[in-house]
């Protein structure tokens, strides 16, 4: 008689999902440490039985029905911004975020308002009972909507006959760590589930012409928990982010397969709910002190939205050996060259300072646009002496220290006019821009460190 082996045990890094023969203490693939688990029945390997699938055949480019990738508008302006329109039939979109930030809030906000538009959407709950999901839903005004189903299930099996028998337009999961597959043999959460149950999730998608969307929990460390693998399973990648403290929320896509990843989605949590917040410039410089050293305000775009955003700067100490300089929403590799070319080429001294540089409201700037900005926020701090509060900055500051042109300036100097800027440094190839706004055009950093010093 054949005796049949014991179930190979491996270890699998939670943040990466490389596997190890055995435990070590931090793993070889991303040198995390302390991230390995033992994993038991990797060996299961994944059958794709789940429904027939016939091989395609060519077809003529003509031939081939646009429909099919159609968008369907989720029906909150603000996602349908990051989303490029909608949710796309078929696909699967995972929504990233920490604990509390709002996650399941803004999906039942998506459901009701798909399920409002009349067609079918499904909550899979596999966290909270369907009575706390009834409580939210009161909260957001969800509850009477015959469109609008919701089970409280953990397995896969069971949700994936669900949503087959339903056929919802819309399923959403919530969330993807704690459901689990019985074949897979691993504990829920784990690598080897957490991919597993997506893979499924992708083929019911797939197969079902479904759109559905997986919350996953994210760790302190960014990554999302489980394993980062997922990232690759599925089509599109939004974060969700914000200070759980403040009530303001942002979405934007971090891989989008339909549509671009350039666009910012700006909510806030309120009473009931998250409400889109329509004028994002007014809410990014609502608390700004005017008047403070260190202080400037750049005319950003988003995606197709011109934003305006406040960078902050601190200068610490005159005698440092080994300066540390710092960088939140703003590129740590681009402060370290604006900083070599404020000292070579403007002769600011902050070789031997320590700089932090700040994007204020959790915002990311990572246009080359805020170069000048940034500049002027570091000569500012360091001087002590503030950049008047009605002049708004952009330009890209090149090596040489010269002040390059940025795509669509028409739009960010109309943005800043409308929040009352009145002045405006930029590059000296700036076409004019709206009246009402003076335009002091600079060819180099030095000059602009003058203009905005006047
Ligand atoms: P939740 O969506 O449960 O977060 P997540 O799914 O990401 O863990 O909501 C988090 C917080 O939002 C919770 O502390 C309560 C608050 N909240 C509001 O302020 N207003 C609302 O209308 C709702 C539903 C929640
Ligand atoms: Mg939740």
């Amino acid at each position: 008689m054949a005796t049949r082996s014991k179930p190979r045990t491996v270890h699998r890094c939670v943040e990466c999902g490389t596997a190890a023969p055995r435990w070590s203490g931090r793993c070889g693939g991303c040198g995390e440490w302390n991230t390995l688990v033992e994993e038991l029945g990797v060996g299961v390997p994944h059958t794709a039985d789940s429904g027939p699938r016939t091989a395609d055949t060519p077809v003529r480019m003509a031939d081939v029905d646009p429909g099919e990738w159609a968008a369907r508008p989720t029906g909150l302006p603000e996602l349908d911004r990051v989303l490029g329109g909608g949710l796309v039939p078929g696909s699967v979109t995972l929504v990233a975020g920490e604990p509390g930030i709002g996650k399941s809030t803004l999906l039942l906000q998506a459901l009701a308002s798909v399920a409002a538009a009349g067609a079918r959407a499904m909550l899979v709950s596999a966290e909270e009972s369907k009575q706390q999901v009834r409580l939210r839903a009161e909260r957001l005004g969800a509850v009477e909507l015959p469109n609008l189903f919701v089970m409280s299930e953990t397995a896969l099996p069971a949700i994936t006959a669900a949503a087959e028998e339903l056929a919802p337009q819309l399923v959403v999961v919530d969330s993807v760590q704690t459901i689990f597959d019985p074949q897979l043999g691993s504990a829920p959460g784990s690598v080897a589930q957490v991919r597993g149950c997506a893979q499924r999730l992708v083929e019911l998608a797939k197969v079902r012409d479904i759109a559905v969307v997986l919350v996953g929990h994210v760790t302190k460390d960014g990554a999302i928990a489980g394993p980062r693998v997922l990232e690759h399973v599925v089509d599109t990648v939004l974060s969700f982010e914000g200070d759980r403290h403040h009530a303001l929320r942002l979405v934007r896509a971090k891989k989008h397969r339909f549509g671009s990843t350039g666009e910012l989605g700006v909510f806030e949590m309120a009473d009931a709910g998250l409400m889109g917040v329509a004028d994002p410039s007014g809410m990014f410089l609502g608390d700004r002190a005017k008047g403070v050293a260190g202080s400037v305000v750049v005319p950003t775009i988003q995606g197709h939205r011109p934003i305006l955003v406040e960078l902050q700067a601190l200068t610490v100490g005159d005698d440092i050996a080994m300066p540390r300089r710092a960088a939140q929403g703003f590129d740590p590799a681009r402060l370290a060259l604006l900083l070599a070319v404020l000292s070579e080429k403007a002769k600011l001294p902050v070789q031997r300072r320590e700089v932090y540089v700040t994007a204020v409201g959790g915002v990311r700037v990572t246009e080359p646009g805020a170069d000048l900005a940034a500049c002027l926020a570091i000569a500012s701090a360091l001087w002590d002496r503030p950049v008047p509060p009605d002049v708004a900055v952009c330009g890209e500051v090149g090596l040489t220290g010269e002040v390059r042109q940025v795509a669509q300036m028409p739009r960010r100097l109309s943005e800043a006019a409308r929040l009352g800027f009145r002045r405006a440094v930029v590059p000296a190839s700036c076409p004019d821009g709206p009246s009402g706004i003076v335009l002091q055009r600079v060819r180099s950093v030095g000059e602009a460190l003058r203009a905005a010093d006047r």
